[in-house]
């Protein structure tokens, strides 16, 4: 397949391009240089500005297109919701409406569209986002859905090595717990993160077997910001010595986080014929993928497919 990844020099872009390159027609795009070390085709620009998006789709004429693109940080996006919009929004209906007719469209979106009052919110649960950043990601949703039948809305929390230009929360916890820097970490704050390597391994499940419509794809393991911190210790053999419970009832930030982000990957599973995996087993393999390239992040997709015999 021809595909598309916008957003492909953020942290999920660029595991997505590098992961689907095996197998596929892959050019990435982005405002930044790209990282890594994959040798699909690049186009830098601004996807904002409608010349650079209609030459990227005339390029690339792609099949897919693994929307990647946004603003993602919650606080920004509380401080200048139009600005959220027209990312997370505007220009998820742009990249739609330019796309070639039958192209799949499949847009990356968040937990953070729900309210995050009750755990492991299904696809049938009625979104509900406290913050900009969640209201504009599911306006985005939206746009992804009025473009045509054909797409795929991905809702998820992942985490893993960035290139470095941004930290992100896993980044900045192992470089903490590292250098024993004394931090707090929320005990009453919920996630079901899923490493970003087997995030795409089953996203690619998802578009090769055809499937359509909306997918919550997280980890198996609704866990607080406080355990999560202290699997990474274990995993990575740091002392939790420096690190003390916190409440998010105390945090003073911008943007008011709901409480229970947790997701349900369950219609995921049935669908694959799949499992997503422990917050352990994900954090086990992001300590070993730190520093490593990648084009070489081992491919596991075999490996979490529920294997039945014929007779079953
Ligand atoms: N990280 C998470 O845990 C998480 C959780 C749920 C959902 N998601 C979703 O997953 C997707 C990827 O997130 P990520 O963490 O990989 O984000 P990221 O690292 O910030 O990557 C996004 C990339 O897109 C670029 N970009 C933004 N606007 C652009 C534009 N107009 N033209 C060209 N490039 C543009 C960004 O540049 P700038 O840095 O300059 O903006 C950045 O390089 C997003 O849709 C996000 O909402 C992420």
């Amino acid at each position: 397949m021809r595909i598309l990844v916008t957003g492909a020099s953020g942290l999920l872009g660029a595991h997505v391009v590098a992961h689907f390159s095996r197998k596929h027609d892959v050019t990435g795009t982005d405002r930044h240089p790209s990282w890594g070390d994959s040798e699909a085709p690049f186009l830098l620009g601004d996807l904002l500005d409608p010349e650079f998006l209609l030459r990227a789709m005339t390029a690339v004429e792609p099949e897919v297109v693994i929307h990647c693109a946004a603003m993602v940080d919650v606080d920004a996006c509380e401080d200048d919701p139009l600005g959220a919009y027209a990312i997370n929004s505007d220009l998820t209906g742009a990249i739609a409406g330019a796309a070639p007719e039958g192209c799949l469209m499949v847009y990356v979106t968040t937990d953070g569209v729900f309210s995050g009052d009750k755990p492991f919110m299904t696809e049938t649960d009625l979104p509900c986002p406290r913050t900009a950043y969640g209201k504009s990601k599911l306006h985005g949703e939206w746009s992804a859905q009025l473009a045509g039948p054909d797409y795929l809305i991905i809702r998820t929390n992942f985490f893993g090595w960035s290139s470095g230009r941004k930290t992100s929360f896993a980044e900045w916890l192992y470089q903490a717990l590292e250098r024993q820097e004394p931090i707090t970490l929320f005990d009453d704050f919920f996630f079901s993160p899923i490493y970003v390597s087997d995030f795409v391994g089953r996203l690619r499940l998802l578009i090769e077997g055809g499937h359509r419509g909306l997918f919550h794809l997280c980890g198996k393991d609704r866990i607080s910001k406080f355990d999560f911190g202290h699997l990474l210790a274990t995993e990575a053999g740091f002392s939790m010595n420096a690190v003390t419970k916190g409440s998010i009832e105390n945090a003073r930030l911008t943007a008011p986080r709901p409480k229970d982000m947790s997701l349900s990957s369950v219609r995921f599973e049935r669908a694959t014929r799949s499992e997503v995996p422990s917050c352990g087993a994900g954090l086990a393999r992001f300590v070993g993928d730190r520093g490593r390239s990648l084009t070489r992040l081992r491919d596991e997709t075999n490996s979490f497919l529920i294997m039945t015999s014929p007779r079953e």
